[in-house]
């Protein structure tokens, strides 16, 4: 008689349940890059907040522009360092797309917490330096320099809404 021995590994969450709290892919070129943020794209929904962060030159504006594309942004996205700030409205959903690197006053005063609350998208560059205004639930994704055109993407989703999200696009 033959036994056969399965072993089933569980990572389960704070939540008790078994789904996997982080998702790490590598993205070998900027086309690449592109096709992720468009698979993000396709789950989109109101309110949908995504926060990006790693070194300069790590690829997030190449994110905000697949996922912009992907959108129906006729416009060409350029990155809004000097204006915190650019918003489209020309997409299937208007996109908020916020690079707060340069910000000087707290992020308190400026209102970011309207933007998520207006139906749209907000995808926030450089998210880390306005920890204390990000919403709880939001998808986290932390960009890492490998060589000249590899990246690492860590997926960190909080909420059921963008666990889902990462399950079914990653
Ligand atoms: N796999 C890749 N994914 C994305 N960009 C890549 C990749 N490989 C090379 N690149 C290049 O890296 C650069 C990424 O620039 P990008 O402006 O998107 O960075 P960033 O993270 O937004 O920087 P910053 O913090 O200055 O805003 C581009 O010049 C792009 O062509
Ligand atoms: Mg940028």
């Amino acid at each position: 008689m033959k036994y056969v021995v399965i072993h089933i590994f569980f990572i389960y969450n704070e939540n008790g349940d078994t789904r996997m709290m982080d998702y790490k892919i590598t993205v070998r070129n900027e086309e690449e890059m592109m096709e992720i943020a468009q698979n993000i794209e396709s789950e989109k929904f109101p309110n949908m907040v995504i926060c990006l962060d790693g070194e300069l030159g790590s690829g997030k504006t190449v994110f905000v522009k697949g996922f912009a594309q992907a959108l129906g942004i006729t416009e060409v996205i350029t990155s809004p360092t000097f204006n915190i700030v650019k918003e489209y409205y020309s997409g299937e959903l208007p996109l908020f797309h916020m690079d707060v690197y340069r910000l000087k006053s707290g992020c308190q005063k400026f209102g970011f917490k309207d933007y998520y609350t207006k139906g749209g998208i907000s995808i926030i560059e450089w998210s880390e330096l306005i920890c204390d205004c990000l919403p709880e639930e939001r998808l986290d994704i932390e960009f890492k320099i490998i060589d000249e055109n590899t990246r690492v993407l860590k997926f960190k989703p909080h909420g059921k809404d963008y666990e889902d999200l990462c399950s079914s696009t990653l």
